[in-house]
């Protein structure tokens, strides 16, 4: 990536709105609602995305994410409410591309052109060189099929060229409607580098995904919505923390009889799978060491379980699933318990 280009005032004023360098790069919803017919995709939402640091955009199906997110780039018109991308409205902006760079639902590229002229074509309406054209085909990884015919790309490829249309104008933000969605494993990998590393340039980068495990690594902030509505505003680091809360405590003893005794108590649930481990519900890590201290009993591990993003996100949007499918039971805290 190349540095930032200097942020320069008079080309923002004559662009009809003043310039606050605490709105540089802040994407800022406020009490947006979209309605389709009988449908309200959106209701009443409100959040602030900083720049800096990587937001995740989660929510079950049909949770208004990519309503939103199109509603934020100006494609689709909020029935209420305003958005600000930079402190201005994307309408306004003089050279979109360079203040935000957007990959909304891929969908399957139909087209003759080659990624190379897709890209060509995109940076000459808008007065990027083809310099950058070749940095961006790199830094995608799409080097060795850049002359192919883009419409004959695989999922992944797709996914690739829609990233390099969205970094093409070295955007100061990132909005990405999963991403990750289609790429193989070395891809993945890539794309969590690569938005940490946007990220710590001093962008905003502002994520959709499904996969869990993947944004609980490349997210630190959160937004959830279900139904249209925030279900939750706050870092990834809270949100698994509430969620472990109560969690399990797995203890490693050669004392297990005794110290089943020595920890039992109202409210306390132990299970014993293994001859030398306990599964501990009801009593923190620190009293389960104290008890044991007390009766001199050998601890050989004490970790507190943690709860992992997928089971704090089932636990925050479980009343929120509209489309659920019915082999699958709902998870429920007793469901997670025993699981745990
Ligand atoms: N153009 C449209 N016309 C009518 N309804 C729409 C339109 N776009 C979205 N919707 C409806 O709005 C709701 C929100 O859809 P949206 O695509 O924003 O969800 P999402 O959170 O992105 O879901 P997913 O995880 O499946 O991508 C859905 O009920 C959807 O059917
Ligand atoms: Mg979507």
């Amino acid at each position: 990536m190349p540095s930032r280009r200097p942020e320069c005032p008079s080309l923002r004023l004559i662009v009809g709105w003043a310039i606050d360098p605490h709105d540089q790069g802040m994407i800022e919803i406020e009490h947006i609602s979209k309605r389709y017919g009988e449908k309200l995709a959106v209701d009443d939402i409100s959040f602030v995305v900083k720049p800096g640091t990587v937001t995740g955009f989660l929510g079950p199906n049909g949770a208004g994410k990519s309503t939103t997110m199109r509603m934020i780039v100006g494609l689709d018109a909020p029935s209420a409410g305003t958005i600000r991308v930079n402190g201005g409205a994307y309408r306004d902006f003089r050279a979109p591309l360079h203040e935000v760079g957007a990959m909304l639902e891929a969908r399957a590229i139909h087209t003759g052109r080659s990624a190379y002229n897709h890209l060509l074509a995109m940076a000459q309406t808008h007065g990027i060189g083809r310099a950058r054209v070749e940095e961006v085909i790199e830094l995608v990884g799409l080097s060795s099929v850049a002359r192919k015919r883009a419409g004959g790309f695989s999922l992944g490829m797709g996914q690739r060229l829609g990233i390099a249309s969205a970094l093409l104008g070295d955007p100061q933000t990132v909005i990405l409607d999963e991403p990750a969605n289609g790429l193989d494993p070395e891809g993945i990998l890539w794309i969590r580098t690569l938005l940490k590393q946007l990220a710590s340039e001093g962008r905003t980068v502002f994520l959709s995904s499904h996969l869990m495990s993947e944004m609980a690594q490349t997210a630190e902030h959160l937004v959830i919505v279900g139904r249209g509505r925030v279900i939750a505003d706050t870092t990834v680091e809270e949100v698994v923390s509430r969620a472990s809360v109560g969690a399990t405590v797995h203890v490693r003893s050669p004392h297990v009889p005794a110290l089943r005794d020595a920890l039992a108590g109202d409210g306390v649930r132990i299970q014993s799978r293994e001859r030398e481990t306990l599964e501990v519900h009801g009593l923190s890590a620190e009293r389960i060491g104290e008890l044991a201290a007390q009766r001199q009993l050998t601890l050989y591990e004490l970790t507190p379980q943690r709860a992992s993003l997928e089971d704090a996100y089932m636990r925050l949007t479980g009343d929120a699933v509209e489309y659920r499918t019915t082999t699958v039971p709902v998870v429920t805290d007793e469901i997670l318990e025993q699981a745990a």
